[in-house]
């Protein structure tokens, strides 16, 4: 297992063709610990995604490092799963299909089959091996997905919102399904998402990222026992701390966007459910 850090990174899109250029973060610094799960938790925008892609060697950082280990990113590796917000499976290939796909390399045939097999299995799907991508529900192809990266055995586990387009019954599910795989592997996670209450269920340390200036605002540390209960006190009282920051942040970013019209639109826009922000921004 490895821990993460990331060391002064930076990124600048540039736009050559009108000379511009944007700074989504400039100094981002943190160590993830081996077998520690953290979200990265942050207004639309904030650039999560963006801090995500570097690690998975998919974006370069203008500035800084990560190391995976002892080892410079410098590209995908197999060292690095990733799991997106849409599953993405080929759907012409049958759920083993696509899980041997990205291993075939690396292992004979039937040791490839054994490790799909092996990986549809923890992710609860040993019966539908034969089916197509089209004949599964969206949870179940986040888990095919899921049992994808794993079976490359990574040695982290980056996932970009991965149960954002689910409806919350399956979300729900999948949370006590991403916690056993978590716990049954030790692998480290890092998890993007833009929901308090997700962040507070799954997470070691949540990182919470800011926008102009982007980057690392505050990181809060989770001591809950698990598994986790919204009802909790602390619970509540961790997502209501949570919330106001993150509050300040949206706030911040529909003053630049809206203008004028945000000071109109205030109270509707930002108050109307307060508790209910984490899940629907
Ligand atoms: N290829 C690109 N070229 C130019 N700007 C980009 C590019 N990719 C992202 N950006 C900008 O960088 C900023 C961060 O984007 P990013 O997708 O990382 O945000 P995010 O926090 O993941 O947002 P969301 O919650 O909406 O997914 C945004 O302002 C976005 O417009
Ligand atoms: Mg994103």
């Amino acid at each position: 297992m490895s821990d993460v850090k990331i060391a002064s990174v930076g990124k600048t899109f540039e736009n050559k063709e009108e000379q511009t250029s944007y700074t989504v973060f400039d100094n981002i610094d943190l160590h993830v610990k081996s077998g520690e799960f953290v979200s990265l938790l942050g207004p639309s925008g904030c650039g999560k995604s963006t801090l995500l892609n570097i690690i998975a060697g998919l974006d370069q950082a203008s500035t800084g490092s990560v190391l995976v280990g002892e080892r410079k990113v410098t590209g995908p590796g197999v060292d690095r799963g990733v799991v997106f917000q849409e599953a993405a499976l080929m759907p012409w290939m049958t759920v083993l299909d696509n899980v041997m796909f990205g291993i075939k390399k690396r292992y004979s045939k039937k040791e490839a089959k054994e490790r799909a097999i092996e990986y549809l299995k923890l992710v609860h799907l040993s019966k539908f091996v034969d089916s197509y991508p089209h004949e599964l529900s969206g949870g179940m192809k986040q888990r095919v997905s899921i049992a994808r990266a794993l079976a490359m055995d990574p040695e982290v586990l980056l996932m970009d919102e991965p149960f954002g387009a689910l409806d919350e019954q399956t979300r729900s599910m999948l949370h006590k399904e991403v916690q056993f795989i978590w716990e049954q592997t030790g692998k480290t996670i890092i998890f993007v998402t833009h929901n308090i209450r997700e962040s507070i269920l799954l997470s070691d340390r949540i990182v919470l990222m800011g926008v102009r200036p982007g980057g690392i605002i505050n990181i809060f540390d989770v001591p809950l026992a698990r598994p986790r209960k919204p009802s909790d006190e602390a619970f509540a009282s961790l997502e209501d701390k949570i919330s106001k920051q993150l509050a300040g942040e949206i706030e911040k970013v529909m003053k630049e966007e809206m203008g004028d019209d945000y000071h109109s639109q205030k109270a509707t826009l930002l108050y109307s459910s307060h508790r209910d922000m984490g899940d629907n921004i």
